[in-house]
């Protein structure tokens, strides 16, 4: 299995300086942050857009982990490649091409990711498993950080990383919501390499440590 990745998400960063949040996880030697964009349909909370992103770009070269709470992300995978996503992932619960996306997405340079809902089952999921770099596994409600992991995923993460197996598959499993070293602990046993992290890591009193007690999951 994967080593841990921690990737910090930066709706708990300071949205008056996103700047200095990504330059926080850089200097920690994290390659990656999570970037939330939510159209407060798909979910009741409003983020940012890509010229958001493409601000941020200018002075970060993180990995950029763009992860697409829209009703209609289809429509917006193109202006977030060119605002500098390196990784764009799409929810499975509305309807549009997801399959096209997917391709789009990587057409435009990009990894791509597909997410699921704590309702959705991972069937959902399985036609599309060879054409992903990442499968993430909400495990609270999106829309909002600091909400209570939900347990009863732990399931779900171990079927997706037993098809992985079984199809020889190296897909990325990640968890978003409610991780913390305890619950990241849980889902590493249950087949997870990368655990976003929003609350407890920017709410951390010393990020560092924070970082280092997760290397060591
Ligand atoms: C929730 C977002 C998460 C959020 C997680 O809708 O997708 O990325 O930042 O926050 P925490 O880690 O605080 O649960
Ligand atoms: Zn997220």
């Amino acid at each position: 299995m994967l080593p841990p990745l921690l990737v910090p998400s930066i709706l708990a960063g300071d949205h008056a300086r996103l700047a200095d949040s990504a330059a926080l996880v850089a200097r920690l030697g994290l390659p990656r942050i999570h970037l939330d964009i939510m159209d407060g349909h798909f979910v009741p909370n409003l983020t940012f857009g890509p010229g958001t992103v493409a601000a941020l770009r200018q002075s970060s070269r993180l990995f950029f982990e763009v992860h697409l709470m829209l009703d209609e992300p289809d429509r917006y995978v193109e202006p977030f490649a060119a605002a500098g996503a390196s990784l764009i992932s799409i929810h499975i619960e509305p309807s549009y091409d997801h399959a096209d996306t997917l391709t789009r997405i990587k057409k435009l340079g990009c990894q791509n990711g597909i997410v699921l809902n704590p309702g959705t089952p991972a069937a959902a999921v399985e036609p599309l498993l060879n054409r992903v770099d990442l499968v993430l596994v909400m495990t609270v409600q999106p829309g909002f950080g600091g909400q209570s992991f939900r347990r009863d995923m732990l399931p779900k993460l171990e079927q997706i990383a037993e098809w992985r197996r079984t199809r020889g598959l190296n897909f990325r499993l990640e968890v978003d919501g409610g991780i913390d070293l305890a619950t990241a602990a849980e889902c590493r046993a249950a087949g997870t390499d990368t655990f976003v992290a929003g609350t407890s890591f920017f709410g951390a009193p010393d990020p560092a440590a924070f970082a280092a007690a997760f290397a060591k999951l």
